[in-house]
């Protein structure tokens, strides 16, 4: 079962590697390379669909999504994001559209923030529903963070960031992803908390890495009405096919560097 998979690996302290996914032909791919764990993320809608953020992913396109995944890699442990207006209002709602992902070939839900977010955590792990929740810089909350920005520089923001996450953690989540902090904070969270920590420009000391499969092969330049020259890839991004012969290759090497703590380095992180 690949959840048990997860505890001996959480167990072992060896490094998780991460993977965003959306169809069967790289899901099989990522399994046959060994890949720890696939997101069926809501970056789908700026990766495939061409947005300029996540905001309009819905969960017929998660669905759609996260059951080519399943197809594709019947032997991974599959993680499926809740888009935006899934989980927010009520509770129950947030069960049914996490039922519905599961339903599809998840075997974990993620969804965005701390706060009020906690309960919905403990509301789904209470039903038997394995939670990942993600901290840090939140894409779902884009317009409310004015731009794309690392969080948690103050130590205000620090500290609250700590405080959701331990709290999370005590609700029962699986997982927590750390989007754009700093690595000591993250190196804090991970030392602080039993769930595991997936990084993405979050520096090495998590427990796993992620990272979004067009950046590791480096064919994203962007929202589909922008020119590439006007996009600038994150810090956090390293494109391992450009190190390697082929895709297969590309994806290899970065779950050995995830595996070695050689990715990410110094110059990933903030
Ligand atoms: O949607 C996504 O791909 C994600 C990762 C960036 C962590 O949430």
């Amino acid at each position: 079962m690949p959840l048990n998979r997860l505890q001996t690996l959480i167990k072992s302290g060896e490094k998780l590697a991460m993977l965003t996914c959306y169809d069967a032909t790289y899901a099989k791919l990522m399994e046959l390379a060994g890949t720890d764990i696939l997101l069926v993320g809501d970056s789908l809608g700026m990766v495939l669909q061409g947005a300029e953020n996540t905001l309009n992913v819905s969960m017929h396109h998660m669905t759609y999504h996260t059951k080519s995944v399943a197809a594709g890699a019947p032997n991974t442990l599959i993680v499926a994001d809740m888009p935006l207006g899934s989980y927010e209002h009520d509770n129950e709602a947030a069960y049914k559209n996490a039922v519905w992902l599961i339903r599809s070939g998840a075997h974990m839900v993620k969804f965005e923030g701390g706060g009020a977010k906690v309960e919905t955590a403990r509301y789904l792990v209470e039903r038997g529903i394995p939670v990942c929740a993600h901290l840090g810089f939140t894409p779902q909350s884009v317009n409310q963070l004015g731009g794309y920005k690392i969080q948690g520089k103050t130590p205000e923001s620090a500290q609250q960031i700590l405080a959701d996450a331990k709290a999370m953690d005590d609700a029962g989540v699986s997982m927590i992803v750390l989007e754009m902090v700093p690595a000591t904070l993250a190196k804090d969270i991970t030392a602080s908390i039993n769930a595991a920590t997936i990084g993405i420009g979050a520096g090495v000391h998590c427990s796993g890495q992620v990272l979004v499969l067009q950046d590791l092969i480096g064919i994203y330049t962007g929202p589909a009405s922008k020119q590439p020259s006007d996009f600038k890839s994150p810090r956090f991004v390293r494109n391992f096919l450009k190190e390697t012969n082929s895709i297969q290759e590309a994806i290899s090497a970065y779950i050995k560097a995830v595996k070695d703590k050689s990715f990410p380095a110094k110059e990933h992180s903030y």
